[in-house]
């Protein structure tokens, strides 16, 4: 681990620049009073709100309550860490920190850690060029130009590789004198008990697990077979793959957000695939996974906005449903579901409609996430019964009351009111007694676990 920058020298590097100079690159600042103002540059809006006070080099943006100090703006601004935007701040002045303050920041890894993504980018090139140039990979490439519809070009903008059975990673790895301990480190070459190698990902399409920066740092590999029953696998944790840390894709998203200002989260990586087509750049997907806070930290650095566009059969809905659930403790980060139509994912939507249609579905088919929640909590309920009906509409209210919007909650009571003849004053009332209730299983919540020694 790298030790951490003194605060002298941060106090130094924040001395030798001026905040203004900096937001002034990415905001039209006009000075009016105290303060300089513009429009926010991390959530949309029409009239100035974001401010920065020269004097205290500090911004505040009233809209969406965004502030600190030129650190945590690039920090903000350009999805970095604390210390990676000390780092990129020092650059741009010319002050030299220390190396060993700047390992492990992020592009900055360890020698060991360097070693390893060397390994995985060197087979990566290899993966790729079996694939595209080789015999052996004849039924893979035939797979995804024929069945999945890539293009040669998708599949070298994505670095999208195979490992063929008739062929040996390891052998390859002991031409190129790579140790093998570090070829045993990176998860792809596995020992058996009688001491002898195999490849963990042969016979399988291998795509690259990156991380923010475009460092290889492990894979995932899809079977051809369709009876196996491991369809993906991926690399083992290693000490430069987290998969919980990561997101697919999401080095070149993050700079595409920068014009969509949304980041769009999908299932699969080849949904990813299926945005780019369409002309989406800004399409991520976790491992496979649920979302982590540490993968919600990453997005909500980047963008005020995500668009969640999961699967449309049953198990990508709740998904969805657990994804809204755990953005709320992301409260800067506005959120929109798109439903893909016929229980699709957004490959197969794009497979039979064309990109063209995809992209107008990810661009302009979303719904907020109340009438999400209005459809959603409608599974398995006959709303005719009245006792599901009013177990439907207190659930409805709960998640109103976790989602305090007053005006996209008002047209939410509109609609129940409205489409099941319940009376608008009964459910405000309602409304409020769920807000008690919520509040006191809270309290007690809290009580409880202060109550733990
Ligand atoms: P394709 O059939 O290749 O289009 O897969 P998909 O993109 O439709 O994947 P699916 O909806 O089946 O799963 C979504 C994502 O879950 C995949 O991209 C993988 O990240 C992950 N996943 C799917 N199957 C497995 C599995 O068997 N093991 C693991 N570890 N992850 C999986
Ligand atoms: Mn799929």
């Amino acid at each position: 681990m790298a030790s951490l920058i003194p605060k002298s020298t941060i106090e130094e590097i924040r001395n030798s620049i001026n905040i203004v100079d900096v937001i002034g690159k990415d905001v039209d600042l006009k000075k009016k009073g105290k303060y300089f103002w513009g429009i926010c540059p991390f959530v949309s809006e029409n009239s100035p709100s974001f401010t920065v006070d020269e004097e205290n080099q500090r911004y505040k943006c009233y809209s969406c309550g965004r502030s600190g100090n030129v650190f945590d703006y690039v920090s903000e601004k350009k999805g970095l860490s604390f210390p990676q935007a000390v780092i990129e701040v020092a650059r741009n002045v010319g002050i030299k920190i220390d190396s060993k303050y700047t390992e492990n920041t992020g592009g900055h890894f360890n020698e060991n850690e360097l070693k390893l993504i060397e390994l995985n980018k060197q087979a990566s090139e290899i993966f790729t060029h079996l694939l595209l140039n080789t015999d052996l990979s004849t039924n893979a490439l035939k797979y995804l130009l024929e069945e999945r519809h890539l293009s040669r070009e998708t599949i070298a903008d994505f670095q999208l590789g195979f490992l063929p059975s008739q062929w040996s990673l390891h052998d390859f790895f002991e031409e190129k004198k790579i140790p093998v301990e570090t070829q045993l480190e990176s998860g792809i070459i596995s020992q058996y008990d009688d001491g002898s190698f195999h490849d963990v990902f042969s016979n399988r399409i291998m795509f690259p697990l990156k991380d923010s920066y475009g460092n290889i740092v492990g894979f995932s590999g899809r079977t051809l077979d369709k009876n196996n029953s491991a369809k993906y696998i991926n690399s083992k944790e290693t000490a430069v793959f987290k998969k919980s840390k990561l997101l697919y894709h999401f080095d070149v998203a993050k700079q595409a957000a920068k014009v969509s200002q949304k980041l769009l989260l999908l299932e699969g990586y080849l949904d990813v695939i299926a945005a780019h087509k369409a002309g989406i750049d800004y399409g991520i997907a976790s491992m496979g996974t649920s979302l982590t806070k540490d993968q919600l930290q990453l997005i909500s650095r980047n963008t005020p906005k995500l668009t969640i566009a999961y699967d449309g059969d049953s198990a990508g809905q709740s998904a969805t449903w657990r994804a809204i659930e755990e953005i709320k403790n992301f409260p800067h980060l506005q959120l929109e579901i798109v439903t893909i139509p016929n229980q699709k994912d957004p490959d197969e939507y794009l497979q039979q409609n064309g990109p063209g249609a995809l992209k107008k579905i990810f661009e302009e088919d979303s719904t907020s996430i109340n009438d999400f929640a209005f459809e959603y909590l409608k599974k398995g309920r006959n709303l005719e019964n009245v006792g599901n009906l009013s177990d439907y509409t207190n659930d409805l209210l709960n998640f109103l009351n976790e989602h305090p919007d007053p005006i996209a909650n008002d047209l939410t009571l509109k609609k129940l009111s409205d489409q099941f003849g319940l009376s608008r004053s009964v459910l405000d009332q309602s409304l409020k007694r769920n807000d008690i209730d919520v509040s006191k299983r809270q309290v007690r919540q809290s009580s409880r676990q202060n109550d733990n020694p």
